[in-house]
This record gives structure tokens, sequence and C-alpha cells, in this order.
């Protein structure tokens, strides 16, 4: 007998020896029948079930697959923590193209595969993945969240990922400015799909002047059309990050916005969006703060999404879940006065307070 699987040794040594690893447990999930191949990663249950979305998407090799899990679902833990659920870190990833790949047959392996868990894992929509295909898997898996309301579910969490980031921004103006209204302020909105077009609601709504830009020329479109008064377009986000006189910047598109490329051109004094992932590359966060730029933290602002998800495993609540995303403002202003206090980034402090709530419940597991 020989060995026939070449072990990826940077995501061994990731999972098992870095800073960046600690992982409690990684699934390797196969189902030949319908072609599934998934990677569910946990990262933490201190704080109860992992909870994170599942990605469907076409890694080059399986180790990226991996990786992306472990990060994604360390992300998360970060995020729940944050965002004050019991819930800890996972999150997973399904090889493949989903225009092409994804079958009921699939989906519902995969929903096995997650039951088979019992529930250390709850899982979500995330990028490849929608509503109807979280349908599918809870027929398989209770442990399901991300549905639709007719079976059970939430439906689509961008109205309050909206909300929170609003709250967010709400917050830096506050921080910075010593009023939180955005009565007057002008707001760059790098996207306008689901959370952005949301947002722009909330911004109008206050009297913010809104700039747009999205790459669908519809979708900005539909914007321009909704608010004849208050909002104008520019061609694109390097235009955006340029305009003068910007008060707050907020991506709402992709990840990897804030970069080597555009922090010292941003005009913005504040950046809060939506996006995942904002900082490119670890010392983005110092980069800001050096410029006198206020950054609020993405997985901070950004933890609606999560919020409602979560909520659907008690019977979902709408009220509820939007008293508790209200709560992102207090949040917020919490880990700018901690940044204060430490002398360092916001993104920096965020981290730390998300640490210290898991060695907290670490701890408090140990002491039963
Ligand atoms: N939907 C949620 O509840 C939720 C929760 C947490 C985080 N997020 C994050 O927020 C971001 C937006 O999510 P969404 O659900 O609104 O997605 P979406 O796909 O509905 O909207 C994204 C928009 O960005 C536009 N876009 C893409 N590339 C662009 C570019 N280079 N410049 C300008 N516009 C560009 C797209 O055309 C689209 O209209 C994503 O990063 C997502 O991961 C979303």
């Amino acid at each position: 007998m020989t060995d026939v699987i070449g072990a990826p040794a940077d995501v061994l040594h990731t999972l098992f020896q870095s800073d960046q690893g600690g992982h409690e447990q990684v699934v390797l999930c196969q189902d030949r029948a319908s072609g599934l191949k998934a990677v569910i990663a946990l990262h933490s249950t201190a704080l109860g079930p992992a909870l994170g979305g599942t990605r469907f998407y076409p890694y080059a090799t399986e180790a990226e697959a991996v990786a992306d899990a472990l990060n994604l679902a360390r992300g998360m833990s970060y995020k729940n923590a944050m965002a004050g659920l019991d819930h800890g870190g996972g999150k997973a990833v399904i090889i493949g193209d989903p225009e092409r790949d994804k079958t009921e047959e699939l989906l519902l392996a995969y929903g096995r595969m997650v039951a088979s868990l019992g529930g250390r894992y709850v899982t979500a929509c995330d990028v490849g993945t929608y509503v109807a295909d979280m349908n599918v898997v809870a027929r398989e898996c209770r442990w399901t969240t991300g549905r639709s309301p007719e079976n059970g579910g939430a439906g689509d969490s961008s109205v309050l990922t909206a909300f929170g980031v609003y709250q967010g921004m709400r917050a830096s103006a506050q921080h910075l400015w010593g009023d939180p209204t955005l009565r007057g302020r002008k707001v760059g909105v790098a996207g306008v799909g689901k959370v952005g077009h949301h947002l722009v609601k909330h911004l109008r709504d206050e009297g913010a002047e809104v700039v747009v830009t999205d790459v669908r020329t519809d979708a900005v479109q539909r914007i321009l059309d909704q608010y004849p008064v208050g909002v104008t377009a520019v061609a694109d986000t390097e235009q955006l990050i340029r305009v003068e006189g910007l008060d707050v910047y907020a991506p709402c598109a992709l990840g990897g916005a804030l970069n080597d490329d555009s922090v010292p051109v941003l005009t913005a004094t504040v950046v809060c969006g939506a996006a995942n992932n904002q900082l490119a590359h670890p010392g983005v966060e110092k980069d800001l703060a050096d410029r006198g730029i206020l950054y609020a933290p993405d997985y901070v602002v950004n933890a609606g999404g999560v919020i409602q998800v979560a909520d659907e495993l008690h019977g979902f609540d709408f009220d509820r879940c939007r008293a508790k995303a209200a709560k992102i403002f207090d949040t917020t202003l919490a880990i700018f006065a901690r940044a204060k206090e430490d002398g360092i980034p916001p993104a920096a402090a965020a981290d730390r307070i998300a640490e210290q709530r898991m060695a907290e419940a670490r701890a408090g597991h140990t002491a039963h």
C-alpha cells in the first residue's frame, strides 16, 4: 500500500501550527453518486454551534478549497462573537461550478453531511448558494437557515444587513463629528445590489446626499429612477473614491476595496460598508488610521445578515432581529473607544474584543 494522497503541507500547517489555525474540526465530504465534494470547517464552538454559510465555488485545487473554508470559518467566529450571538464560527465550501454542477441530488447529499454533525454546524447561504438551495438542503438537515418564509425561514437577509451598516455609519458619525446624523453628509455607495440599494434608502430617508456606482448600469438606473433628487452616479469606483467632499465611502460590492491603490486617494473620512474582507492585506487598517480615516470594521457592521439567519433557529421574528441589528450602533462605538484606549486601529480593536468574548466562553467551559 502506498500513499496516493499528496498532503497539502501548508494547509495542514495552517490548521495545526499557525495562529491562523486552531480549528476544532474539519470534515472532508464526498458523495460519488452526486459528485459532491465539500469541506466543512468548524473554527470554534466556544460560544455555541458553529454558524456560517455554504460557498459553492469552482476552486482550482482541493487545497485551495480547504484553505478558503478554514479562513472563512475563522472569520465567522469573530463575526458571530462580535454580533453577540451564541454561535461559534463555521463555514462550508462545495467544490464546483454552481451553474454547471449544482443539482438537487448534490444538495441533498450535502444536507446529509451537515446533518451528520448533529447540530455542531448550522449552515446558510453564501456566494453561489441561494434561498432555494437552502430549501433543498433543509429537506435532509434541520440545521439549515437562509430558507424561504414558506419553508420556515426568513428569506433575503440584505434588509437587515443594510440596516446594520447604516447603524455602523451613524456610530462613525457620532464618534467623528459628535452627532450621529448623516443629514447633509455626502456618502458614496459602491455596489447598489441587494444591500447597497436598501442602504441608499436609509441614507436618503435621513437626508444624506448619495453618490452611487455599480458595474451594472441597470442597477444604477434603478436607483436614479427611484431617487430623482439627492442621488447622483459616477462611472466607477475609481471615480467614487475621489469624489470631492465625500464624507463616507461605503464599499458594498466585492472584497479587497481597501488596498495600496485606493487608500492613498480616498477623499472620505469614514469607511463603512457591507462588503466582506474589505482590507486587502494586513497593514491596510494602519494605513487608513495614518491618513486619519475612520474604518468601521466590515464584519462588525455587516452582521445584520447573520443575526437574521441565527434567529431562524428560534422561529424568525423580524422585530426581534431588527432590535439586535440596531445594537451594531453601540458595538461600533465601543470598538472605536477601545481602539482609542489601546492606541490601535479599530479593526485590531474589534479582533481583540471578539477574542476576549471567545476566551471567556472557553474559560467558562473549563470551569464547569
Ligand atoms: N446580502 C447580505 O445579507 C450580506 C451580508 C453580509 C455581507 N454581505 C456582503 O456585502 C456585499 C454586497 O452583497 P449583496 O448581497 O448586495 O450582493 P449583490 O451581488 O446583490 O450586489 C453587489 C453589487 O455590486 C456590484 N459590483 C460588482 N463589482 C463591482 C465593482 N467592481 N464596482 C462597482 N460595483 C460592483 C454588482 O453589480 C452588484 O450590483 C458582498 O461583499 C457581500 O459578501 C452581504
